[in-house]
């Protein structure tokens, strides 16, 4: 009796729900009719003997999807392999999906989307990856009834969905609910929304995603991770949060410490990395920090990493302090660019064995860019490493910045050998104890003795002149008036009265459009 009235409930509101979704009933689908001259229709068969049907309708000025798949597809699609692309058209709504039981691929990317007809995959419970970015969507347009599958005497069966774009979209919150239909869901992609604050709902939609590998948050303009949004997430392998807001790493990471192999950092303010940063990441293969503008230091201890096999840390415009020494600690370093920081020397204390043993699987390092300071130290080091055979062809733009001796010297045509035994004359040898005011009190006497002198000499100059005027005003001798009047018609006249003008025209642009081109020589 209870359980006649529980499915009567059902079936009640399963009607109320068909009667919400039928407010987009008498919106018209495309036309159907050989599509496939409109559209590109293919079919192939892999070496598995899989069925493989593509529908390309990108750029074709729908505003609607097709009602049924195209009739070259024939009628049994079980086992069979569909990829649907309508991206480039202005489908405002996207509607409900035509029936298939093939593992289906939708993208429609550049849509202009801003409403998805729920349920969107009721009769596609295959459909395997959804691509939607660059679309309008919205919060109010993601319900989770969206990613309902079909119904199944109790229950709405879970959908196969494994990979989902939504980046590039207007979403600033999830529904706590949202992926109660896709356990599968192992990749999705909210990057660029306006996530800039995970609320609960939204972390709480995220952490129920009990397979994700693979989650892009970034340029979300995000300051902080809730806590409670790792722990659960045992098998994120791989998390983007770059273009962010980030000042500091943030603490949360740690709790993926089992599971995360690679993390993406770039272009975020983070002002240092220490040694708490990644601590317990002990899984962690790939680190991109690169294009941090204010990051300055990555302190000891911060980089110890031992299952790191590639380290992006590039284009650091302020990163001074870099502890190599840290990196001994991954055995398995394959790629290494520390290019375009602000890197002076690199220091591995490692007593005796100048072997390549340091890195024996690294095969790319890039130190271009840097202002080195070349010392017998920095050429250790980078021997240790394995120069000059892992360098770069392109890293003879890496040179010596200092000592002045060996400015713009590329770093490849020298040797440890050399540097060490070089002896460097004592007028090129760097002051250790700060050069800089040393130099500029020098600079400061220099220039006083000089400006006196310029300052006597005027004045005696003057003095001269004076004198000698005087005695020939004494002695009448005082030169005529010269009149120019015969010159003032002729042509070279003309020209050097025009001349101001034309340069003035060409230079001094009012408007101000030009404003630097009279100003320029002085900047630069
Ligand atoms: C419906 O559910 C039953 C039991 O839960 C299951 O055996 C059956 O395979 C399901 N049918 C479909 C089409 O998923
Ligand atoms: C969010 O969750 C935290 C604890 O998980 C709770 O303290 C807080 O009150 C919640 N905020 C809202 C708005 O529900
Ligand atoms: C590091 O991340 C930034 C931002 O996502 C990206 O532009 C850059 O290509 C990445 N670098 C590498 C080497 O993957
Ligand atoms: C280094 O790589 C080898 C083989 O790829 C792997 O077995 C080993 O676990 C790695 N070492 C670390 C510390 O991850
Ligand atoms: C290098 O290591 C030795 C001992 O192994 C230590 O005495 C010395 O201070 C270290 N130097 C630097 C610069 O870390
Ligand atoms: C130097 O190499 C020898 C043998 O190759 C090894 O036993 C020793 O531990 C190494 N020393 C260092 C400091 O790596
Ligand atoms: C670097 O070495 C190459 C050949 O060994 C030589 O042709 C080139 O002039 C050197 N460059 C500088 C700046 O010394």
């Amino acid at each position: 009796m209870r359980h006649k009235l529980l499915l009567l409930l059902l079936n009640a509101t399963a009607l109320l729900l068909s009667t919400v979704s039928g407010q987009y009933e008498n919106i018209p689908y495309q036309s159907v009719t050989d599509i496939c001259t409109t559209c590109v229709c293919i079919s192939t068969k892999d070496d598995n003997n899989r069925v493989h049907y593509t529908l390309n309708c990108a750029m074709k000025n729908f505003e609607h999807i097709l009602a049924r798949w195209p009739t070259d597809f024939g009628t049994q699609h079980t086992g069979t392999e569909i990829v649907a692309s309508y991206s480039g058209n202005n489908i405002r709504l996207l509607q409900q999906l035509p029936a298939t039981t093939a593992a289906v691929t939708f993208s429609c990317r550049h849509c202009g989307i801003q409403q998805l007809q729920a349920p969107f995959f009721m009769d596609v419970p295959n459909v395997e990856a959804l691509y939607l970015s660059w679309n309008e969507i919205a919060d109010d347009a993601l319900k989770p009834e969206l990613f309902r599958g079909p119904f199944n005497s109790t229950k709405y069966e879970p959908i196969a969905l494994k990979d989902l774009d939504l980046s590039h979209n207007r979403i600033a919150r999830l529904d706590r609910k949202l992926f109660e239909h896709t356990p599968q869901l192992r990749k999705l992609n909210l990057a660029s929304n306006k996530l800039s604050v995970l609320d609960n709902a939204t972390t709480a939609a995220l952490a129920a995603i009990p397979n994700l590998q693979r989650l892009d948050l970034s340029y979300n303009q995000m300051v902080t991770l809730p806590i409670d949004l790792f722990p659960p997430l045992h098998s994120l392998h791989i998390l983007d949060i770059s273009g962010n807001e980030f000042a500091v790493v943030p603490a949360t990471i740690r709790q993926l410490s089992k599971s995360l192999q690679q993390l993406n950092l770039a272009y975020n303010p983070l002002a240092k990395i220490d040694a708490h940063s990644f601590r317990q990441l002990d899984a962690l293969r790939r680190l991109n920090i690169s294009n941090l503008p204010m990051l300055r230091s990555i302190e000891l201890g911060a980089l110890q990493l031992p299952a790191l096999e590639q380290l992006h840390c590039a284009h650091n415009p302020k990163l001074e302090n870099f502890e190599f020494a840290d990196l001994l600690a991954s055995r398995n370093l394959t790629l290494l660019d520390i290019s375009q920081n602000a890197l002076t020397t690199l220091a591995l204390n490692v007593s005796g064995n100048s072997t390549a043993t340091t890195w024996p699987r690294l095969r790319s390092l890039a130190i271009a860019g840097n202002p080195w300071y070349c010392s017998c130290e920095l050429f250790n080091t980078l021997e240790l490493a394995g120069a000059p055979q892992v360098l770069q062809s392109q890293e003879t733009l890496a040179r010596c910045t200092t000592p002045y001796l060996l400015a713009g010297t590329p770093l490849t045509n020298l040797t440890a050998e050399r540097i060490c035994n070089m002896v460097i004359p004592k007028k090129y040898q760097p002051v250790e104890d700060d050069p800089p005011r040393f130099l500029r009190r020098r600079y400061i006497i220099l220039t006083v003795i000089i400006a006196s002198v310029v300052v006597v000499a005027g004045l005696i100059i003057g003095f001269i002149v004076v004198c000698v005027r005087r005695r020939l005003k004494g002695n009448e001798y005082g030169v005529q008036p010269i009149r120019y009047t015969s010159v003032r018609g002729s042509n070279l006249s003309a020209f050097s009265q025009l001349q101001p003008v034309s340069v003035t025209s060409k230079f001094g642009n009012p408007a101000g459009a030009g404003g630097a081109g009279t100003t320029g020589a002085p900047n630069a």
